[in-house]
C-alpha cells in the first residue's frame, strides 16, 4: 500500500496511465473515468462504470503480459524488470486528494529506464534508429516480437521502447488489443 505525493515524483503521461518515477522505479497508475485527460481512450460518452471496467481490463492485459514473459531470457533482456502490481492508497497533489482520477487498484511497478521513449512502429519504420541499435546491442526486433507472440503477448502494435547508446527496452505491451473488448455505444 502506497500514498503517492505527486510532487515527490517525476511524471510521464500516457493516454491510459500516468507513470510516476522515483529512485529508479516507475509506477504505471491507470486513470479513471474522472481523470481530466483521457485522450480519447476513456469512452467518456458511455458511463463511468463501463469505462472504468474497460480500463481495468486494459491494465490486466498488461500485467498478464509481464507474467507470461517472466521466464524468457530474451525478453528479460529487452523489457524493464517487473516488480508486480502495487495497490495505491491515495494520490495527493499539492495537498489536494485527487485519488478519484485514478483506478487505485490498477497500478504496477517496473524498473525505470533512462533514455528516449518512442513508439515501436516509429522505430521499426526508421532504419537509421533501428539498425545501429540492433547491431550495437545484438538483437533483432523481429525476433523479439516473435518471442512475445510465442508466449501469448499478442499486442505490441502500440508499444513503445526506451532506447539509448546502451539500452533498448520495450514497454507498454499486452496480451490483447483493447479494441477487442472496448465498450461500444448503444450495446450493453
Ligand atoms: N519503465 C519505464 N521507463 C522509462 N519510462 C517509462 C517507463 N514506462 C513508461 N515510461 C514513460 O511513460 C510514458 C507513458 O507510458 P506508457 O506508454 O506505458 O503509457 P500508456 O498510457 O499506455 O500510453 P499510450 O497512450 O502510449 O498507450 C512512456 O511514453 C514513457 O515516456
Ligand atoms: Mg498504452
Amino acid at each position: 500500500m502506497l500514498t503517492i505525493e505527486v510532487s515527490e515524483y517525476n511524471t510521464a503521461p500516457g493516454a491510459y496511465a500516468i507513470v510516476f518515477i522515483k529512485n529508479g522505479r516507475a509506477l504505471k497508475l491507470f486513470k479513471s473515468y474522472n481523470h481530466p485527460h483521457l485522450d480519447g481512450t476513456g469512452k467518456e460518452e458511455i458511463s463511468a462504470d463501463r469505462t472504468n471496467e474497460y480500463r481495468k481490463r486494459v491494465y490486466q492485459t498488461e500485467v498478464d503480459a509481464y507474467n507470461l514473459i517472466k521466464d524468457s531470457g530474451l525478453l528479460k533482456k529487452f523489457t524493464p524488470l517487473f516488480y508486480g502490481p502495487i495497490s495505491i492508497t491515495k494520490v495527493i497533489d499539492n495537498g489536494k486528494d485527487i485519488s478519484d482520477q485514478f483506478l487505485l487498484d490498477c497500478c504496477y511497478e517496473m524498473e525505470y529506464i533512462e533514455g528516449i521513449a518512442e513508439k515501436l512502429n516509429i522505430i521499426h519504420g526508421n532504419s537509421e534508429i533501428l539498425l545501429p541499435l540492433e547491431k550495437n546491442l545484438g538483437f533483432s526486433l523481429h525476433e523479439i516480437i516473435k518471442e512475445f507472440v510465442k508466449l501469448g503477448v499478442h499486442y505490441t502494435k502500440d508499444s513503445s521502447a526506451v532506447y539509448g547508446d546502451k539500452v533498448f527496452k520495450i514497454i507498454d505491451f499486452a496480451t490483447k488489443d483493447s479494441e477487442e473488448f472496448q465498450p461500444i455505444i448503444g450495446v450493453d
